[in-house]
């Protein structure tokens, strides 16, 4: 397994600690895993990071300190950490750190730690006679993510190589008789032997009428002639995380099948067409929702067209519709983001199609990450 090298890292956390100059905060306590994970290159299950202009404290407990400390040795060793081992519980450690070394503004990400964890800071802070000001922060970690760097990148394209292969192979894996789950169960065994560390979500195999429920799971439905079946499967590949969709036929398809995966089909070339560096995220979605739409298959298309991808499957940027009531300022895409486009039609009763891709914005414009055959296969 590699990781990112410490100059990666050290590029990393100069964009935290510019953004932490500009909202005047002295330091920033980092309780999400992956983003512990993108400053640290941490993969352990509890961890946090107080970053401030000149330390990067590591707060962890005992299970994890032979690692750490193993880890110090290595080119992806991490850039000015210093390890504080848990005593006690781990906010107590976190106070103790904060209320003696962290300065007075101490910014806190608002969308990861509980109601409750907060209310128990802010009190025991106050006692302290530091008493930091905690500051809900939003997204710092986030948006220095969104853009991925060359080591990121390399992962994520041999990540997307394998995940290819593996969308090749299943295609031996999908016959009439046997049900979904043993699909299913087939299609995870590929992606162990692919390399993958494991899947990036529960896979998802759909098969006729069950094609209509987007993240249907897989269940004891028994694959029959003419089913169209939604085949959606990722892998997580030294911390990156990639994700492919492909709709096959069991036997010959027949003309509705073909018609809305040709649809389908048009709705996901016409999106990778239209990216390009400065391209609005929200003019993406548009591409193949109108596509979809001028074959009366607009309201069968009810989820975005994608969605970034990083050490978490699910991240910025989100390829969707504007919500008027979030989505104050346009965003454009930017070269180095990476984000799927996986349009899709689900038609309750008769069953869906979904194809899937992994694509980059270069400064030519996108490069596809995945590139298993798009066409529709009659298994
Ligand atoms: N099944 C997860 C996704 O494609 O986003
Ligand atoms: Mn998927
Ligand atoms: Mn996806």
């Amino acid at each position: 397994m590699s990781h990112a090298p410490s100059d990666a890292l050290a590029a990393r956390h100069r964009t935290v600690r510019a953004a932490l100059g500009h909202q005047a905060l002295d330091a920033l306590v980092v309780t999400s895993l992956p983003n512990v994970l993108y400053l640290t290159n941490f993969t352990g299950s509890s961890g946090i990071v107080v970053m401030t202009s000149g330390s990067l404290w590591f707060v962890t407990d005992f299970r994890y300190v032979a690692a750490m400390r193993e880890a110090e040795a290595k080119p992806s060793a991490c850039p000015g950490l210093e390890l504080v081992i848990v005593e006690g519980s781990y906010d107590a450690t976190l106070a103790r750190l904060l209320a003696s070394r962290a300065g007075t503004r101490v910014g806190f990400e608002a969308a990861h730690l509980s109601v409750s964890r907060h209310a128990w800071l802010l009190a025991t802070l106050a006692r302290t006679s530091a008493s930091p000001e905690l500051v809900g922060t939003e997204g710092i970690v986030e948006r220095a993510r969104v853009r991925k760097d060359e080591y990121e990148l390399a992962t994520l394209r041999e990540a997307g190589r394998r995940l290819s292969r593996v969308a090749r192979e299943i295609l031996k894996d999908v016959r009439a008789g046997r049900t979904e789950r043993d699909v299913a169960q087939a299609i995870d065994q590929r992606l162990h032997t692919g390399g993958f560390d494991r899947p990036a979500f529960d896979t998802i195999v759909a098969s006729g009428p069950n094609g209509a429920l987007p993240h249907a799971r897989p269940g004891e439905r028994t694959l029959a002639e003419g089913d169209l079946v939604v085949l959606d499967f990722g892998g997580v590949y030294d911390s990156y995380c990639v994700d492919l969709t492909r709709t096959v036929a069991v036997g010959r398809a027949g003309d509705r099948a073909r018609s809305v995966y040709a649809a389908v089909l048009e709705a996901h070339d016409r999106a990778i067409a239209v990216v390009e560096p400065g391209r609005s995220r929200f003019d993406i979605d548009a591409a193949a929702r109108e596509t979809l739409s001028g074959h009366h298959l607009g309201d069968a298309f009810g989820h975005g067209t994608g969605h970034g991808l990083g050490v978490e499957v699910h991240e910025d940027p989100r390829i969707a519709q504007r919500r008027p009531d979030v989505d104050t300022r346009d965003e454009q895409v930017e070269t180095g983001m990476v984000f799927t486009i996986e349009p899709g039609a689900y038609l309750p009763g008769w069953g869906g199609v979904r194809i899937e891709d992994d694509v980059l914005v270069t400064s030519n414009g996108v490069e596809l990450l995945t590139d298993a055959p798009t066409e529709l296969v009659e298994l």
